[in-house]
């Protein structure tokens, strides 16, 4: 009896001394070891498509003071998305990821927005990864910008820019196409 209580005690010390003390607080600091960068460029195309039964982008609040507004996002809306992205500017062509997120109607004067949007690659050598953008989007504008702030995967602490080019827009629906064209610097 001694012996199994002398045993026990053995098997518990010894898992003791080798189980990592998960549950302390943890917490290492050391000199920034700076990895090769790359660069890398993307070309695609965004599909946001508000109209139809099977939409890409759905409103999911507004303010209730623009009830009265018939724009296509008052002032306060806010758009979650799961738009495709493609390689070529027709929504039947290939589809080499999604963007997924939401945008906010955030000005008072000219239609612009501001975007939290992730997008993930399903195909290619960035399966799998994603780029991360939060940024002002002035959609009135024809081209603009918007800025990349990280990523996930192989686009681990990306930073970089967007440059959009707006291909099709239809006014009534709010349905647009735009051209990406994102440069990446990344590990
Ligand atoms: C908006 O909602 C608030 C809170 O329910 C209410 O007090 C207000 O009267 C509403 N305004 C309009 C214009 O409907
Ligand atoms: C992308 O990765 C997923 C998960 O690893 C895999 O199932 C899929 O086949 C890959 N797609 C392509 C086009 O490589
Ligand atoms: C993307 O880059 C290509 C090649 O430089 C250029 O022809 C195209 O106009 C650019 N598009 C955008 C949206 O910047």
């Amino acid at each position: 009896m001694e012996k199994m209580q002398v045993l026990g005690l053995a098997l518990i010390l010894l898992y003791m001394v080798t189980t990592p003390a998960y549950c302390q607080y943890y917490s290492q600091t050391v000199p920034y070891e700076s990895l090769q960068e790359k660069t890398t460029n993307l070309h695609f195309f965004f599909h946001d498509t508000l109209s139809g039964k099977n939409p890409s982008a759905v409103l999911v609040a507004r303010p209730n003071i623009t009830k009265d507004d018939k724009s296509i996002a008052p002032f306060g809306s806010i758009f979650a998305i799961d738009d495709p992205l493609t390689v070529g500017p027709e929504l039947t062509s290939e589809v080499i990821g999604k963007a997924q997120g939401l945008y906010v109607s955030s000005s008072q004067d000219v239609p612009s927005l501001v975007a939290y949007f992730d997008f993930g690659f399903t195909s290619g050598e960035f399966n799998g990864s994603s780029i991360s953008v939060f940024s002002r989007n002035p959609i009135a504008d024809t081209e603009r910008e918007l800025a990349v702030v990280g990523g996930r995967g192989k686009f681990r602490m990306a930073r970089g820019f967007a440059q959009l080019k707006t291909y099709f827009l239809d006014k009534t629906t709010g349905d647009a196409i735009v051209e990406y064209n994102v440069t990446v610097i990344h590990y």
